[in-house]
C-alpha cells in the first residue's frame, strides 16, 4: 500500500494506521462510568471530525434509563448552541456529524435515528446500497421508518433482530446480512449499559480510556479520551463497556484477542488520514470513491436518470474546471458508448455559445461538486427561465442549490472534499458519465444488453484494483519527476481521443498548485502553432492510450525533432518506448481496457502535480488566489 511509501519519504507514521477510503459521516460512541455530563464528551469528540463534512448533528444521551436525541442541520456549533448538546446528561451515547449523500440534510434525515420505539438508539457512516428495497421491505413488515436517511435502517436492522432474539448483541451480528454497502455503525438500548458498533468497509477505530471506552469512525475524535487504541478489520463487531472493549467476528461470534495500543500519531496528522495533506489522502481514497459511486448508481432507480436522458433531443453539458474536463471526457464516453453527442460547455461560455439553440426536448447535464458555482447556477437559471429543456444535476454537495433545483440530480457519493484541487470528485464524475453513456447505449441499442454489463462489470469490478495499482505504482516515479521540473515555469500537457479532457485536468493541476503556466491542449493541435515554444528540454507532457499511440508518435516526434523533452503518461508499451529517454519520463499505467485508460492517466498527473507543488514550497490543499467554491460571477 502507498502509505508505506510516503512514510518512507514524508513521516514515520506506525504502520498500524489503517487508511479507510470514503467515509461519508462521522460517529462516535461513549461508554462511561462515573459520567454524568455525556454531551459534553461526545460533543468535543465529534467537533474532530469537522473535516469529514457537517451538514448536521445530533447526540443521543441515555439518563435515568431513557434516551433523550437531541438533532439538527448544521455544524457542531451552531447546532450545540441551538439544542445544548454538550449539556446532554447520562453516562453514555451516540453522536453523528452527517455529511449528506442520500436524503437531503434535514432535521429527520439527521442522525443518530430511534428504532421503532425511542428503547434503541443508533447512527452509520458510509452507504447503504440495497438503502431503497430495504427501507420498503421494513416499511411493509411494521417497522416505523421516520426519515429518508440511510443509517436509520441499520438501526431498525438491529430492532428487527433484537425482537427475534432478544439479545443485543446477536441482534447486532444478525442485522449485518441485511444491509449492503461499505458501512460501519453504532448502536445501543436505553435499557443496557453496552454500546455495540460494527464495522463493514467504512473506518471504525475504538479506544480505552480510563473508565470509560469510545468507538468512533476516525482516530481524531479518540484521541481526546484516550491514545489507547484499537483498529478493527472489516468483518468485525465491538462491544463497548466502561472498562472494555472487546471485540468479535461478525460472522461467528467468536472473540478475537485484540488488545489495545498506544498511538503516537498527533491530531493533525490524523485528520489527514496520515497523509501530509488532505490532496494525497483524497487521491488516495480514489479506488473506493469508484466502489461507492458504482454502489450508490446500481443501487438507485435510475430510469429517472436514463428517461431524462433518452427522452432528450439534444443533450448539453455545462461545467467548471476539473468538473469541465471530465464532462469533455463524458463527451468521448458518450460518444463511443451511447452514439449521441454530448456537447460540453464552460459554464461561463454556455448562454453565448448556445443559449439561443436550447429547445424545450433538450437536457443540460450540470456537473458540479460543490452544487453552487455561480457560472453553473446561471446555465441553471437560464434554462429554467426560457423553458428549454430540463436540468439534470451531477453533485457531490447534498442539499446545495443545484442538488434542490435541478429536475433532478445524482449524488456523485465521494465524502467531503477537503482540498481546495478536485481529485476525487473529478474521478466520481468521470464514472458516472460513463456509467450515463453505458446505460444510454443500452438503451438506445448502440451496445448490446452484453456489452453493456461487461462495461458496467469493468467499473465496478476491475477500476478500483486499477486505480489503486496505478497509485502505487506511479506515486514514486512521479515523485522523482518532479525534482527533475522544478526549475520549468512553463510547459504543455497534450492529449488525443479519451485523453483530451485528462491532459486538460492534468495542465490545470499543475497550474492550480504549481502555480506554473502549463497548458493542456489536443496534440493534433500543437502543430498548429503552439509548438514555435520548443526548444532544447522544452517539456512536454503527452497522455496517450493504447488505442491512439500510433497516432500521437507522430505528434511526440515533432517535439523530439526539435530537441524537446517528452513526458508521456499512458500503458508501457513498444511504440512508445523509443521515445522515452529515461525512466521517470514514462508514467506507466497499468494494462486496462481502453475505456478505463483515460480514468488511470489521470492519477500520475494529480500525483506529479502534488509532488512538484509540495517541492516547490506550496501547500497544495490551499493555492494562493484560489477557493473551493466559486459563487460569485
Ligand atoms: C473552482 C475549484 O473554484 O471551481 C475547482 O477550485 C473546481 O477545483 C471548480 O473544479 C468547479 O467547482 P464545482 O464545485 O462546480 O465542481
Amino acid at each position: 500500500m502507498l502509505h508505506n511509501l510516503f512514510w518512507s519519504v514524508f513521516t514515520a507514521l506506525p504502520s498500524e494506521f489503517d487508511f479507510e477510503g470514503i467515509d461519508l459521516c462521522g460517529i462516535t460512541g461513549i461508554v462511561s462510568l462515573g459520567r454524568n455530563n455525556i454531551g459534553e464528551i461526545l460533543v468535543k469528540c465529534s467537533r474532530k471530525l469537522t473535516y469529514r463534512g457537517y451538514d448536521s448533528v445530533g447526540v443521543a444521551a441515555v439518563f435515568e434509563g431513557k434516551v433523550e436525541l437531541r438533532k439538527d442541520v448544521g455544524t457542531v456549533d451552531a447546532v450545540d448552541r441551538l439544542l445544548g448538546l454538550s449539556m446532554m446528561k447520562g453516562d453514555r451515547g451516540i453522536a453523528q456529524l452527517r455529511w449528506a449523500t442520500y436524503g437531503p440534510p434535514t432535521k429527520v434525515n439527521a442522525q443518530p435515528h430511534f428504532g421503532c420505539d425511542e428503547a434503541i438508539y443508533g447512527a452509520h457512516n458510509g452507504n447503504i446500497h440495497n438503502y431503497v428495497e430495504y427501507r420498503r421491505e421494513l416499511v411493509e413488515t411494521g417497522h416505523k421508518v421516520r426519515s429518508e436517511n440511510d443509517g436509520e435502517l441499520c438501526v431498525h436492522a438491529v430492532d428487527k433482530y433484537y425482537e427475534q432474539t432478544g439479545d443485543m448483541f446477536e441482534a447486532v451480528r444478525l442485522s449485518t446480512r441485511d444491509l449492503k454497502g461499505a458501512f460501519s455503525f453504532a448502536v445501543g438500548r436505553a435499557d443496557a449499559k453496552e454500546i455495540y458498533a460494527v464495522k463493514m468497509g467504512s473506518s471504525l477505530v475504538a479506544g480505552v480510556g480510563n473508565n470509560e471506552t469510545i468507538a468512533s469512525s476516525d482516530l481524531p475524535s479518540v484521541l481526546p479520551v484516550t491514545s489507547n487504541v484499537i483498529y478493527l478489520a472489516d468483518g468485525e463487531m465491538l462491544r463497548l463497556t466502561p472498562d472494555t472493549v472487546k471485540v468479535y467476528r461478525v460472522s461467528d461470534g467468536r472473540e478475537l484477542d485484540r488488545r489495545p495500543e498506544i498511538t503516537t500519531v498527533d491530531i493533525h496528522t490524523a485528520e489527514k488520514g496520515g497523509y501530509p495533506h488532505f490532496m494525497l489522502k483524497e487521491i488516495n481514497e480514489q479506488p473506493k470513491v469508484v466502489q461507492d459511486v458504482m454502489g450508490v448508481l446500481q443501487g438507485s432507480k435510475s430510469d429517472r436518470w436514463l428517461k431524462l436522458l433518452e427522452d432528450a433531443s439534444k443533450l448539453y453539458l455545462a461545467a467548471c474546471g476539473s468538473s469541465y474536463n471530465a464532462g469533455v471526457l463524458g463527451a468521448y464516453y458518450f460518444n463511443r458508448l451511447a452514439g449521441v453527442p454530448l456537447v460540453t460547455a464552460i459554464g461561463g461560455q454556455f448562454e453565448q455559445m448556445y443559449g439561443h439553440t436550447l429547445r424545450e426536448d433538450d437536457l443540460c447535464l450540470l456537473v458540479s461538486q460543490s452544487g453552487e458555482t455561480k457560472d453553473i447556477l446561471n446555465v441553471l437559471n437560464l434554462v429554467k427561465q426560457q423553458q428549454t429543456g430540463r436540468t439534470l444535476g451531477i453533485v457531490n454537495v447534498i442539499g446545495s442549490t443545484l442538488m434542490f433545483n435541478a429536475d433532478s440530480y445524482i449524488p456523485m457519493a465521494c465524502g467531503y472534499e477537503v482540498s481546495v484541487p478536485a481529485t476525487k470528485t473529478y474521478f466520481s464524475q468521470t464514472v458516472i458519465l460513463a456509467y450515463l453513456a453505458t446505460m444510454l447505449g443500452e438503451r438506445n441499442g448502440r451496445l448490446d444488453r452484453q456489452e453493456a454489463r461487461r462495461v458496467i462489470g469493468m467499473l465496478s469490478e476491475q477500476l478500483p484494483a486499477l486505480a489503486q495499482e496505478t497509485i502505487d505504482r506511479t506515486a514514486i516515479i512521479a515523485k522523482n519527476l518532479a525534482s527533475t521540473l522544478l526549475g520549468v515555469k512553463d510547459l504543455y500537457c497534450l492529449g488525443y481521443g479519451l485523453t483530451d479532457g485528462v491532459a486538460r485536468e492534468g495542465a490545470l493541476k499543475i497550474k492550480e498548485i504549481c502555480y506554473n503556466h502549463c497548458e493542456g491542449m489536443y496534440s493534433s493541435e500543437f502543430k498548429h502553432g503552439p509548438l514555435s515554444i520548443v526548444t532544447k528540454n522544452y517539456p512536454v507532457i503527452f497522455v496517450t492510450t493504447a488505442e491512439d499511440s500510433w497516432m500521437v508518435i507522430n505528434h511526440i516526434n515533432e517535439v523530439k525533432c526539435r530537441f524537446g523533452r517528452t513526458i508521456i503518461v499512458g500503458e508501457k508499451e513498444n511504440t512508445l518506448e523509443p521515445y522515452v529517454d529515461n525512466a521517470t519520463d514514462y508514467l506507466v499505467v497499468p494494462k486496462a481496457d481502453i475505456l478505463l485508460n483515460p480514468m488511470l492517466d489521470v492519477i500520475p498527473l494529480q500525483l506529479l502535480s502534488y509532488f512538484l507543488s509540495v517541492n516547490l514550497g506550496i501547500d497544495p490543499d490551499l493555492p494562493r488566489n484560489l477557493s473551493k467554491t466559486l459563487t460569485v460571477d
